[in-house]
């Protein structure tokens, strides 16, 4: 019935206009598809993230194959602005102006013909769930003006707040999908997904760190049977792995770490810490709406720091992973991937390639042996000391990976970020494509009126994307 009503709705949408245009946006004109050329179309994903709001921006192409995904990313387009929204958690309206700039941006790179047809999407995560009070509804409310007002099709939920566990779902998908791990092998042979083919997604973000994955076995739900999150795909039932550690993020483990022992002095937190050096001072740290100046103690080193943080790591009662044990397929990003390049474990542009967990120990024995800084040193360069420490930690510590364990910092894969906004856009064309449907049911009550031009719109429809589409309404029904 959803099909029937979607194709309906293209065939309908296509009719006003010329069938596919030359840049190949168009296969629904005249009722039926035309398969001469690809079919192409965006999805539009705003991650409000706690340091910085990004745009990410897909074309995507139908896909013909006949197995997999009936539809894949073949461009991105990135923009990103600094700092994120919940530091104008007291000027809503900035927090509006800032998204405004990514707006601008989606209008350049989507033809304008395309607006009313191209879904968005703008989702806040840790950042604004971390805000007290109303703080972060103000906000919101005056971004959903913006977005509604741009022009691209804003559907209900279309701004709001992502779940912890949506997060790490979106990102596993997306990173499993760039690799291919899905249903073809690198040749391009049909396979089937498996746990042992599939990647372990680790994503370090500002304010939690999401890990997701497909083990091998249930035994690892005994302990954390909340953990478990069952999807379907692909004729396939997978039982993920999922957990958003809140807290655990690399900006809010930083005061998680350094908290405990504050004193208010003349109204200003002071936090000491021997992850700096003993005449390190730094006056004012902004973190979580309040203003801090950190400084460091006379037992500055790595065993110091180190002690203080796994008292931290043991805290936020990380699982052990003891099913990825010995995995060579284990992929870090976000904030792990930008501290490996600070610490010299990678380099900008060049093709991931594993590292040992070991490797971040000694970055930060390396770091936490410092002298001192230049007042005029970039302002991270004083946390490497704990940042590392602090990634090793939680690695070792929380997560239970041995240090001769075998990790991949990525950051991009074929020229697209790796992120939960890629998997996020896959659902976004899905519930687009649905709503249309819904909508055109009930504008045109074609409810019953479905004839025989509408059967035969379906099967050519069908003819194409056979089964496909079924499985991944399955797919995203399960996740949302
Ligand atoms: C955004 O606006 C729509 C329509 O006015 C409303 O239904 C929705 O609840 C709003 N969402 C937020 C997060 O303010
Ligand atoms: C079938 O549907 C089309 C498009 O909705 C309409 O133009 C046509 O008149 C319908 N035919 C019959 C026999 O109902």
């Amino acid at each position: 019935m959803l099909l029937v009503a979607a194709v309906l709705l293209f065939s309908r949408a296509a009719s006003a206009e010329v069938a596919a245009d030359d840049e190949g946006y168009y296969c629904y004109g005249d009722g039926h598809l035309h398969t001469s050329q690809p079919c192409r179309f965006f999805a539009i994903v705003i991650d409000a993230g706690s340091t910085g709001t990004r745009l990410q921006l897909y074309r995507f192409v139908h896909s013909t194959l006949p197995r997999g995904l009936p539809f894949h990313a073949e461009e991105e387009t990135f923009h990103e602005v600094k700092p994120g929204l919940s530091s104008f958690f007291d000027q809503p309206e900035l927090a509006a102006a800032s998204v405004e700039e990514l707006l601008k941006t989606a209008s350049r790179v989507v033809p304008e013909k395309l607006r009313g047809r191209t879904p968005i999407v703008m989702k806040a995560t840790a950042g604004l769930r971390l805000l007290p009070g109303d703080a972060a509804h103000r906000i919101l409310e005056k971004v959903n003006a913006s977005v509604r007002a741009s022009g691209f099709v804003c559907m209900e939920n279309c701004v709001g707040i992502l779940d912890g566990n949506e997060e790490g779902v979106f990102s596993w998908f997306t990173l499993n999908l760039l690799l291919v791990r899905f249903y073809h092998d690198s040749a391009g042979n049909e396979v089937d997904p498996s746990p042992g083919r599939s990647a372990a997604a680790f994503d370090l973000g500002g304010g939690s760190t999401q890990v997701t994955f497909w083990p091998q076995s249930d035994a690892i739900f005994d302990a954390h049977p909340d953990f478990r999150h069952d999807i379907d795909f692909f004729q396939t039932h997978m039982h993920l792995y999922t957990h958003s550690y809140l807290g655990a993020g690399l900006q809010s483990a930083r005061l998680g770490i350094l908290q405990g022992e504050e004193r208010e002095v003349e109204g200003v937190l002071e936090l000491e810490s021997p992850c700096f050096p003993p005449d390190f001072q730094l006056p004012k740290w902004e973190q979580a709406l309040k203003e801090w100046s950190v400084r460091g103690t006379a037992d500055y080193s790595l065993q110091a720091c180190q002690k203080t943080i796994r008292d931290f790591v043991r805290r936020s009662n990380i699982g052990q992973l003891t099913d990825l044990r010995g995995s060579s397929h284990l992929y870090f990003f976000s904030y792990f991937y930008d501290r490996a390049r600070q610490a010299g474990l990678v380099k900008d542009g060049e093709a991931a390639k594993p590292v040992k967990v070991v490797e971040w120990r000694d970055a930060a024995e390396k770091a936490c042996s410092t002298p001192s800084f230049d007042v005029d040193a970039p302002h991270w360069l004083p946390w490497q000391c704990l940042d590392f420490t602090y990634i090793h930690a939680l690695l070792k510590d929380g997560y239970g990976l041995d240090d001769h364990q075998e990790i991949i910092p990525v950051n991009s894969i074929k020229g697209m970020g790796v992120s939960w906004a890629l998997g996020m856009a896959y659902s976004l064309v899905d519930e687009f494509h649905r709503e249309l449907a819904l909508e055109d049911i009930d504008d045109g009550d074609q409810r019953s009126s479905v004839n025989a031009t509408g059967v035969e719109l379906v099967d050519s429809f069908l003819t194409v994307i056979s089964q496909k589409t079924t499985d991944v309404l399955q797919f995203f029904n399960l996740v949302s």
